[in-house]
């Protein structure tokens, strides 16, 4: 069985990230989205929150899908959920540096979990949860990138601060 964790911070998760988790699913037989907590950084949503959006939004994908948070190292995560697949999505060149870094030092850490891309759709590849965030934060309309329950989310947390 082909399981992929596919990991990030999604805060919050954009279409962007549905775009992959969809195809995801259909190359894999389980996938499972895995919310980084990590303590040194302030998200703008918590944990709980973000793992919650996630599930909300991929609620009619598939049954071969689990929503989870994890702490400490990813291959660690990895190897005991027992996914020999670490997913990444790849947008621009920009994304490239970062994540060639990422990928050979996971592979150095755990060389039996390999590490797969896939390049995002052609009409989300702008996407980012940082210019999501500003752009509600400014009043821009972020209908067109995030689901709707999402853009309510950040409607009602950029009105607190
Ligand atoms: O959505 P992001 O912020 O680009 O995701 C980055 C993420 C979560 C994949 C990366 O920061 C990560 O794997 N963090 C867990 C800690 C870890 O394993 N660090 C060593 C990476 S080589």
């Amino acid at each position: 069985m082909k399981h992929a964790i596919y990991p990030g911070s999604f805060d919050p998760i954009t279409n962007g990230h549905l775009d992959i988790i969809e195809r995801a699913v259909k190359i894999f037989d389980h996938v499972t989205v895995a919310v980084l907590s990590n303590p040194q950084k302030t998200p703008l949503f918590s944990i709980s929150e973000r793992v919650e959006m996630i599930q909300k939004a991929v609620l009619k994908t598939s049954s071969d899908l689990t929503v989870d948070q994890f702490q400490g190292l990813l291959v660690d995560y990895a190897e005991k959920i027992n996914a020999q697949v670490i997913l990444r999505g790849l947008r621009a060149v920009s994304d490239f540096e970062f994540e060639f870094q990422l990928s050979l030092m996971n592979r150095r850490l755990n060389p039996n979990i390999q590490t797969v891309y896939l390049m995002s759709g052609s009409d989300v590849t702008y996407l980012s949860s940082g210019l999501v965030k500003e752009i509600a934060r400014l009043g821009g309309d972020v209908t067109d990138f995030v689901p709707r329950h999402v853009k309510a989310k950040l409607q009602e947390r950029l009105v607190d601060v």
